[in-house]
């Protein structure tokens, strides 16, 4: 290759990188945010946002020295609680939940509900990846009028 070809190759991606990067905005639909609170030291916490970033969602952290307390204040029911809990579209959503669960309450807002969980860490559940065997489980619906069944999984796959 000669200086000018390689300069005239350099010039052809430079300018199509720069059209992609113009045409990008518009064709990006509006991110949905997230604000997920997890305490500091949680590993399991951190790959979970990880999921959820690759997912597409535009995800903040707050580290928080007192979990129990932000469950207790966003109404988390004792019986579901796991580590993290997140809040998204007014929906709170508790532990290691699948994103297919979490866009599904953002789609169908079912009446009377207050968020989701997956209590417990389930082993195999989107963030609790050890390696080993996926346990199945149960996304829990919950608001004032109780609480209900909201898909079965194992992993993050719907079962
Ligand atoms: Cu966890
Ligand atoms: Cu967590």
């Amino acid at each position: 290759m000669t200086k000018i070809e390689r300069r005239d190759f350099c010039f052809g991606a430079a300018s199509a990188a720069a059209m992609s990067f113009i045409k990008a905005p518009a064709m990006a639909e509006p991110r949905t945010r997230v604000l997920v609170h997890k305490d500091a030291s949680c590993g399991c916490c951190g790959r979970w946002v990880k999921k959820l970033q690759d997912a597409g969602f535009q995800v903040e952290v707050v580290n928080e020295p007192d979990m129990k307390s932000v469950k207790a204040r966003l109404g988390v029911p004792a019986s579901l609680t796991a580590c993290h809990t997140a809040e998204v579209g007014g929906y709170v959503v508790e532990g290691h939940t699948p994103v297919a669960a979490m866009r599904r309450l953002l789609d169908e807002k079912p009446k009377g509900a207050a968020g989701v969980a997956v209590p417990g860490m389930p082993a195999g559940s989107p963030g609790m990846e050890m390696g080993g065997e996926a346990e199945s489980y149960e996304v829990i619906l919950f608001g004032p009028d109780g609480q209900s069944g909201f898909g079965k999984f194992r992993g993050e796959q719907a079962v």
